[in-house]
């Protein structure tokens, strides 16, 4: 990519969004296309086109979408499965009709089917159900790789979709109304240190596994595929590892610097035993996450935003 090439990314006060601008912007690209939502809507079909239209952008990262966790997907079904459609739609089509030859489109590792075997390949798209609780948003993400293949198909554009694994680092969401598995338990391993408990409860029975990726290795990922080029359709990252939900809540306790113990309240759902994908089509492309778990664990935890004491962060492991 040219460093003045003019490249839009969507999203950029998301946490995937931003990451993808701090990339850019260490890399030398001078020419960023930012908008936020009160000057974008994204929703907004007609204004989107006008706009792709006036801008004429080289390059389109799609970091913009509606998400949350599991209860907001459940509960909001319409608005997940709707806003999503609707956002992707208008930027895909609209980047197509105003020539932008490159676009990379986020997706997310719930689109695979619920029981697919693990590692979960690229290929395991559309062979089985999906989870129930995700499924209008796994829907309209799976309808947006479609797109972005079918653009390519037809038309010969290089809209390539990637699908991550978990994420965290900075700008995380971390309202424990919402938030996933690791700020959930960052925020609440912080707030029990603070009010000195003795105790810290997980949810679950910490058995089952999964896989995190560091925001900013995300980024890394996705700028090296969009300066290389990639002429397939889908592509998962992640590390290719996957931990207990136990090492993933013990590494937390030492990063926060909680010396007190875990309790696992088995009164919770554990979900999926395990989930990790396949991450070998990226490492044979010749990229692979750099930051170890505890390493992004002590960056996510140092930028959080409710550590406005600025109590301490671990850095080096105890355990
Ligand atoms: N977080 C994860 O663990 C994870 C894992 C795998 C994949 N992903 C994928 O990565 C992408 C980004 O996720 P994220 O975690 O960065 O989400 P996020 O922090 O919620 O960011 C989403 C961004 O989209 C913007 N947006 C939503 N609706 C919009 C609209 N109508 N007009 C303009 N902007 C709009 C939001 O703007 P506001 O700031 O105005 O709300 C926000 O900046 C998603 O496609 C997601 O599926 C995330």
């Amino acid at each position: 990519m040219d460093r003045h090439a003019r490249i839009f990314v969507t999203g950029h006060r998301g946490m995937v969004g931003s990451a993808i601008v701090r990339r850019l912007q260490s890399g030398g690209y001078d020419n960023l296309v930012l908008r936020s939502r009160t000057e974008l809507d994204l929703l907004d079909q007609r204004a989107v086109h006008a706009f792709l239209a006036d801008q004429r952008p080289d390059y389109i990262f799609i970091a913009a979408a509606k998400v949350g966790g599991i209860q907001a997907n459940d509960q909001y079904r319409a608005d997940f499965l709707y806003q999503n459609l609707a956002i992707q739609n208008n930027l895909i089509h609209g980047a197509h009709l105003a020539g932008v030859q490159r676009l990379m489109f986020l997706g997310s590792s719930c689109i695979y089917p619920r029981d697919c075997p693990q590692p979960i390949k690229e290929e395991y798209l559309l062979t089985g159900p999906l989870e129930a609780t995700n499924e209008p948003y796994a829907i309209a993400k799976i309808a947006g790789v479609k797109l972005c293949e079918s653009y390519q198909r037809q038309y010969g554009r290089q809209y390539v979709s990637v699908m991550p694994t978990n994420l965290y680092g900075p700008n995380d969401n971390y309202d424990l109304a919402n938030s996933h598995v690791l700020p959930a338990l960052l925020r609440k391993a912080h707030e029990a240190k603070a009010r000195g408990d003795a105790e810290y409860v997980v949810w679950g029975s910490g058995t089952p596994r999964r896989e995190f990726l560091y925001v900013d290795d995300l980024a890394d990922a996705c700028v090296f595929l969009m300066e290389r080029g990639y002429d397939g359709a889908l592509l998962n990252l992640g590390t290719g590892q996957d931990v207990t939900i136990r090492e993933l809540a013990e590494a937390v306790m030492d990063v926060v610097g909680f010396r007190g113990r875990i309790v696992y309240d088995h009164s919770k759902p554990d979900g999926t035993p395990r989930k990790l994908l396949d991450v070998s089509r990226m490492a044979a492309l010749g990229w692979r996450a750099r930051t170890g778990l505890r390493e992004g664990i002590a960056q996510a935890y140092a930028s959080a935003p409710f550590r406005q004491d600025n109590s301490p962060v671990q850095r080096e492991g105890t355990a």
